[in-house]
């Protein structure tokens, strides 16, 4: 049977290493597994520094759940608070986080080995240097909290990617992802993650106003702009630019409540909608999309970048700043984390520079290029102009 024979050559061709690269890499997988091999790799003193160094990653790949675990309990103990004018004895910490003492002694021996806190004299502990650069970056903690929705999502991780969890906790917490319906939203429904994203703005903010100078322009709007954390680290650089944030009603709702709060009511428009139903309005020069199109699944965000360029006038110009997929040195960030992140959440996916750039250009874009960022693990940022 001439179907069959040939659907068994292309498994066979699959299976046989194709080229001498592959030949190589098959010798060096076989010498991984066997067990003489790594005896000996562990033994020889110019091979026993790499044998540590990959046994090490490999265990904290098989045990990172705990180390998230116990930075976890750190943040809900508000642990690194404690510590952040003094160290502080076992003793005192016991009192403090009410605990039994064992477990106190317990916890920070866990956060020392991890890099969160450190030993100091007289058996205190204080912050280690991982503990002191959370404290520096509000919003880890409720990034870190957050992550009890995805973590209830990933406990079958074979049945996730089979898609046999009817409803996903993510999906819940992030419900624009999974309704059409997203008008009749109440606040309750979009406090937890207008709040998670206001919180943990600051972190990518200044990266994004670094890389590009927004007060060039005369109005920007933020679509999908949440609470408005970003226009206000905004309107701290660019007095004079004209602020228009356009998200859901509701969401729109708690921008103007922020900012009638901290006085800049008056910088600020906003206008609600669904970037899907309605049109966006004109009149700003300047857009941008942060955090916004790794959201959504290739059709919608063509169709919201489409939306987006017929909204710019000749000479505008639009950000798009999120965290984008192979980026160099955190590329599990990309795969791993945000591939997991958006399946749990049901839609969505992080994107590589040349994907983006390239969707740009299908939505009539004339040139878009990416502009350097401190930190593109946190966030990348790509600028595409009209013409
Ligand atoms: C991941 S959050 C990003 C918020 C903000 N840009 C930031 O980075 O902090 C996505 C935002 O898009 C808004 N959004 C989602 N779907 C929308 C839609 N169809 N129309 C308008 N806004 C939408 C959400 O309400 C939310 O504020």
């Amino acid at each position: 049977m001439p179907l069959a024979s040939e659907s068994i050559g292309a498994v066979q061709s699959v299976r046989t290493p194709s080229s001498w690269r592959d030949r190589l890499i098959a010798i060096r997988d076989r010498l991984l597994a066997s067990h003489a091999f790594q005896r000996f790799a562990a033994r020889f003193p110019l091979t026993r520094p790499i044998a540590r160094r990959k046994a090490k990653t490999l265990f904290d790949l098989c045990t990172g759940f705990v180390h998230s675990q116990v930075l976890l309990a750190c943040v809900q103990l508000k642990l690194f608070e404690h510590l952040q004018d003094a160290p502080a004895t076992i003793d005192d910490l016991t009192e403090r986080l009410d605990l039994p003492r064992a477990s106190t002694e317990r916890l920070l021996q866990a956060a020392c080995s991890l890099g969160l806190l450190s030993r100091r004299g007289g058996g205190r502990f204080g912050l280690g240097e991982l503990g002191a650069a959370f404290l520096g970056n509000p919003g880890l903690d409720a990034m870190v909290e957050h992550h009890a929705h995805f973590y209830k999502d990933l406990q079958d991780p074979v049945a996730l990617l089979r898609g046999e969890q009817s409803e996903t906790a993510l999906s819940r917490y992030w419900p624009y992802s999974g309704t059409d319906n997203k008008a009749d939203f109440n606040d309750e429904a979009v406090a937890d993650y207008s709040h998670l994203m206001a919180a943990t703005q600051p972190m990518i903010a200044s990266h994004i106003l670094d890389a590009y100078p927004v007060r060039n322009h005369s109005c920007l709007m933020d679509i999908g702009g949440g609470e408005g954390a970003f226009l206000e680290a905004v309107a701290a650089r660019a007095p004079d630019l004209n602020l228009r944030l356009f998200d859901l009603p509701i969401v729109v709702e708690r921008a103007k409540r922020r900012f009638d709060m901290n006085g800049l009511a008056h910088r600020l428009v906003v206008d609600g909608g669904d970037f899907y139903k309605d049109p966006i309005p004109t009149g700003a020069d300047l857009i941008s999309l942060v955090r916004i199109v790794h959201d959504h699944d290739d059709d919608e965000a063509l169709h919201l970048l489409k939306a987006v360029r017929a909204a710019l006038p000749p000479g505008g110009v639009l950000l798009l700043a999120e965290p984008m997929a192979e980026t160099p040195g955190a590329e599990a960030m990309g795969a791993a984390y945000f591939g997991f992140y958006f399946l749990a959440m049901g839609r969505g996916r992080a994107r590589r520079v040349d994907e983006l750039l390239a969707m740009l250009r299908s939505a009539g874009f004339a040139s878009a290029e990416p502009l350097p960022t401190q930190i593109p693990l946190l966030v990348s940022v790509i600028k595409a102009t009209v013409n």
